[in-house]
């Protein structure tokens, strides 16, 4: 299932003659001194409508205002542009207060790009023109430009039988205005952001594509399938090789549904060798419907656990953002997959499980999964000799009490989880470090095996730090590794905001991209 594609590119002519359905600027919103005089609220233009604002007789803050404009962020106020302009609409988009530099935040850029192009779904033709600094920001901020105007033009294509009127056709192309549409370097982030939002919209389309469609073998398949295209080297495990392999974790949990389990390993080699001669392994978490098991979760939102592959999702996608963009550094990504399901032959708890690394561990829940798949797949990447290790899951319900809906967690060896913060912050994929405790370790003592699963008395205080614990086992002394925990912001359950549509967000695709490419670029 793939959904409508956007398409992009630069223009550097007079945005107030531009042939094209919808012209967007940017506007700031602005508080006044109170007793100044002046109104509470104005509205400021943004750098970059300044033409269009010409055309308008100096009348065009006023107008938005009149129409209710304010610049709050994500605010998208429509005017008809009656023969000033080219275009028949302009649209204003609010980018919050004027900024302190010389052009707003990146990622405050990205959402606003989003919002506009999201509210413009049914235009086939728009143009971009925003605040872009010209200093050495200006990749960045027009990286943001692009990747929110082709993110928010994302629309899963779904699965309904007659045309909806209400839902409009994304819009088709997107001009982004810029002083010089020739610049290499802007043109050089415009494919570098067809490739990374290519990748977030296919991990979209993967996560928001109906469970009993993606089971673990046709997940498998899809993937596997784009990574060949793609260029990357494909090795599938099924069943018969997983138990020949000892990948006891995938097994166990694999072993209740009639779909069998399967590991997909993809490899991104650079041209001519090993680039810098490290090894980056991402691994991420591909429970394509988590019901919980025989410790069965309750119905009331299990709908939304046909997001719990959004880890592999993100992985496989980011294989083919990385064949797409080529760094020096070899990168190998590892998507066990397993449907858990209770049946008659499900795992149960108290089960004994024999890991790929020989560790024995005791299940006390079913529904604590994710671990069992990703310590088998993290032991594998250690064993095939990887430097970093990043690993991704929708792990915890623990992750979203403590770090809300937006905001992944991270853990694992300290400089790697600061290198993971910093790569979120870059990218508009927030994440922050949290501690593997003495004591937490302590409480999954088991009484029959090594490691017990989860906390032996169950208790989930602090219970995502029980996930870190847990996978830590399963890496080698010599792998600095990362755990990216993303129940919360791999799926986004509410209305659409910014360049955020319902359902899978493809987060943290950009921050593997971006992690991967530092690697590449730093050792
Ligand atoms: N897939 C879930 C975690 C999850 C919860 C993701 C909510 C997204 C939204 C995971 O497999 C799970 O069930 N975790 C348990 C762990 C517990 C049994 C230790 C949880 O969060 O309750
Ligand atoms: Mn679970
Ligand atoms: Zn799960």
């Amino acid at each position: 299932m793939t959904s409508p594609r956007t398409t992009l590119s630069l223009v550097d002519t007079d945005p107030a003659e531009l042939a094209v359905d919808a012209i967007v600027i940017g506007v700031h919103s602005q508080t006044t001194e109170p007793g100044s005089g002046a109104p509470a609220h104005a509205l400021l233009l943004a750098t970059g409508g300044e033409s269009i604002a010409a055309a308008f007789d100096g009348k065009l803050t006023e107008t938005l205002a009149l129409l209710g404009a304010t610049g709050g962020p994500g605010e998208v106020i429509k005017l008809a542009t009656l023969g000033t302009v080219t275009a028949p609409l302009v649209v204003a988009v609010g980018l919050g207060p004027e900024p302190s530099g010389a052009a707003p935040a990146p990622e405050s850029l990205r959402r606003a790009a989003g919002a506009a192009v999201r509210a413009l779904a049914g235009a086939p033709r728009v143009a971009l023109a925003l605040p872009l600094p010209d200093d050495a920001d200006a990749p960045a901020a027009l990286r943001a430009v692009a990747e929110g105007a082709l993110l928010g033009g994302y629309r899963f294509a779904g699965y309904k039988t007659k045309p909806q009127p209400a839902r409009r056709e994304p819009v088709g192309e997107v001009l982004v205005a810029v002083p010089d549409a020739a610049d290499a370097t802007a043109q050089a982030e415009i494919a570098r952001a067809q490739a990374v939002a290519g990748a977030v919209r296919t991990s979209r389309d993967w996560v928001n594509t109906a469970p009993n469609e993606l089971r673990p073998p046709a997940f498998a398949d899809v993937v596997s399938a784009a990574a060949r295209e793609a260029g990357l080297e494909v090795e599938v495990l099924d069943e018969a090789a997983l138990a020949a392999g000892g990948y006891g974790g995938i097994l166990a949990v694999g072993q209740g549904s009639e779909a069998p389990p399967r590991l997909v390993k993809l490899t991104y080699t650079p041209d001519g060798g090993g680039g810098n001669g490290k090894r980056v392994a991402l691994v991420g978490k591909g429970i394509t419907f988590d019901t919980g098991g025989i410790s069965i979760k309750p119905a009331q939102g299990m709908w939304e656990m046909k997001s719990d592959m959004a880890g592999a999702a993100a992985v496989g996608a980011a294989m083919l953002a990385v064949a797409a963009l080529k760094p020096s550094v070899t990168v190998t990504g590892y998507l066990p997959m397993a449907e858990n399901m209770p049946s008659g032959t499900s795992y149960r708890p108290g089960d004994v499980i024999s890991m790929f690394n020989g560790k024995k561990v005791e299940v006390l829940n079913t529904d604590a999964e994710g671990r069992m798949v990703l310590a088998d797949a993290m032991a594998r990447a250690c064993a095939d000799g990887a430097d970093y290790l990043f690993e991704t899951s929708t792990l915890t319900g623990g992750q979203v009490i403590a770090l809300g809906k937006r905001i992944a967690g991270v853990m694992g060896t300290p400089e790697l989880c600061e290198r993971v913060r910093v790569a979120g912050d870059a990218t508009g994929e927030p994440a922050w470090p949290m501690p593997l405790p003495d004591d937490v370790r302590k409480g999954m003592e088991s009484d029959v095996a090594d490691i017990s699963q989860v906390n032996a008395g169950m208790d989930r205080a602090g219970h995502m730090l029980q996930g870190g614990v847990f996978l830590r086992e399963f890496v080698t002394d010599d792998v600095a590794w990362a755990h990216i925990d993303i129940a919360g912001p791999g799926y986004h359950s509410g209305e659409a905001t910014g360049y955020w549509t319902k359902g899978g967000t493809g987060v943290p695709v950009r921050t593997l991209v971006h992690l991967v490419e530092d690697v590449a670029a730093n050792g």
